[in-house]
């Protein structure tokens, strides 16, 4: 720690291949590709690694794309998701040479078609359909219901493909789905799965032919002691109902979550009748999930101290928000100057921190074997208002 000065996040290079290749060994010789959702933790040194596994991504921008080919990764192994994408990001990607857009609306499919039309190039696209299922998840994170605004319908999704069939402009490659994130029952996937296979075969049936199944991400881990869902299980069950089909998966927080901590410094003690405050130099701006989803992290004291403080502990960080807590009630025995983990914080942790307070984001360090390397530098202050500048007069 005193290398790298705290707050900061310690990413394990062991756990992140160990997670993946548990995806693909569950394949075993089925044809399938490993897309990593670069949005759960996108730094290169993450990317670079699973890029020498022989992984393909999952990017919802242009930046994502960008960061996947500097850090090795092979753009044609890409799938391009995100309900916004831009003519710009699109003719960019088809310049690039990605794997296949996932098509999040009649609009987007247009769109592609003529950037597609003017570079005389065919886009491959799948169209990612909602399935209508409930995830069970935290209302934020889950997508697979008519009400939320990602993919279409299946009866649009129909009328999409049939379209997009007659187009000398777009490759119809595949079908798509991503009902949610944090999901640990196996259920709402296998309904969706039925679904989106009916679908394929009514499809199939009026002439148009679907070559993968890309099944999103969104496979729960445990934060706590929770059960969740046994991925070779999974992925067997999916194979056996799949036919020949290629699969597609898209996980991001299965593969980085619990490979990552959010190490943090105890600065004060404060204790009233009321309430016992750790007042810790990580805050929301570092971790959010707390603040944004009422989401619990372990906390772990990484050294014990013997004239520590027993007490129920609400962890809270220096921003002037009440919600600036990264845990609550959290017995623990605590001195000034402690370090307390935040675990399960790789996935989702630093890719949505920010500079809210002006505090510059962490420190990001990945532990490989017995060498740990610094993969991010802290900010600098001056750097967070570098691209600002005062009036003329
Ligand atoms: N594919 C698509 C199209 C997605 O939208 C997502 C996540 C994934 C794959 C990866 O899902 P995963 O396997 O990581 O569950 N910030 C929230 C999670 C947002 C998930 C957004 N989409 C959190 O901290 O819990």
């Amino acid at each position: 720690m005193a290398a790298y000065d705290s707050p900061l996040y310690i990413y394990s290079r062991a756990e992140i291949e160990a997670n993946w290749l548990e995806f693909d060994q569950a394949f075993g010789d089925h044809p399938h590709l490993i897309c990593y959702a670069v949005k759960a933790n996108s730094n290169i040194a993450v990317l670079n690694v699973l890029a020498k596994m022989g992984s393909g991504f999952d990017i919802v921008s242009i930046g994502e794309l960008q960061r996947v080919i500097a850090a090795g990764g092979n753009p044609t192994k890409c799938v391009f998701s995100g309900v916004a994408k831009t003519s710009s990001e699109i003719q960019q990607a088809l310049e690039i040479g990605i794997y296949c857009f996932n098509v999040e609306s009649a609009g987007e499919l247009n769109r592609i078609e003529s950037v597609a039309s003017a570079m005389s190039v065919q886009a491959p696209i799948s169209i990612r359909v909602n399935p209508d299922v409930d995830a069970k998840t935290h209302p934020y994170i889950s997508t697979g219901l008519k009400e939320n605004k990602f993919g279409v319908d299946v009866e649009v999704s129909k009328a999409l493909y049939h379209k997009a069939q007659q187009s000398d402009s777009l490759n119809v490659c595949g079908m798509d789905c991503h009902i949610g994130s944090q999901i640990t029952e196996v259920s709402p996937f296998i309904d969706a799965l039925d679904k989106v296979l009916a679908l394929i075969s009514e499809l199939s049936a009026e002439g148009v032919d679907i070559k993968h199944l890309d099944l999103g991400g969104g496979i729960g881990i445990a934060y706590d002691d929770e059960q969740t869902i046994d991925i070779a299980s999974y992925i067997q069950e999916a194979l056996a109902k799949a036919g020949d089909l290629k699969i597609l998966l898209e996980p991001g927080r299965a593969i980085v979550g619990n490979a990552g901590i959010f190490v943090t410094q105890v600065e004060y003690l404060k204790q009233s009748d009321k309430k016992s405050f750790a007042i810790i130099d990580g805050a929301m701006n570092d971790l959010l999930r707390p603040a944004l989803y009422s989401a619990y992290h372990k906390a772990v004291v990484v050294e014990q101290n013997p004239n520590g403080v027993t007490d129920a502990w609400d962890l809270v960080g220096p921003v002037c928000e009440t919600g600036d807590f990264l845990a609550k009630n959290r017995t623990l025995t605590l001195a000034q100057g402690d370090y307390v983990a935040l675990m399960s914080a790789g996935a989702y942790g630093f890719s949505m921190s920010s500079n809210y307070n002006t505090r510059p984001r962490v420190a990001e360090v990945m532990v490989s074997g017995e060498t740990h390397t610094l993969v991010r530098k802290r900010e600098s202050i001056e750097s967070l208002f570098e691209n600002e500048y005062t009036l003329n007069d």
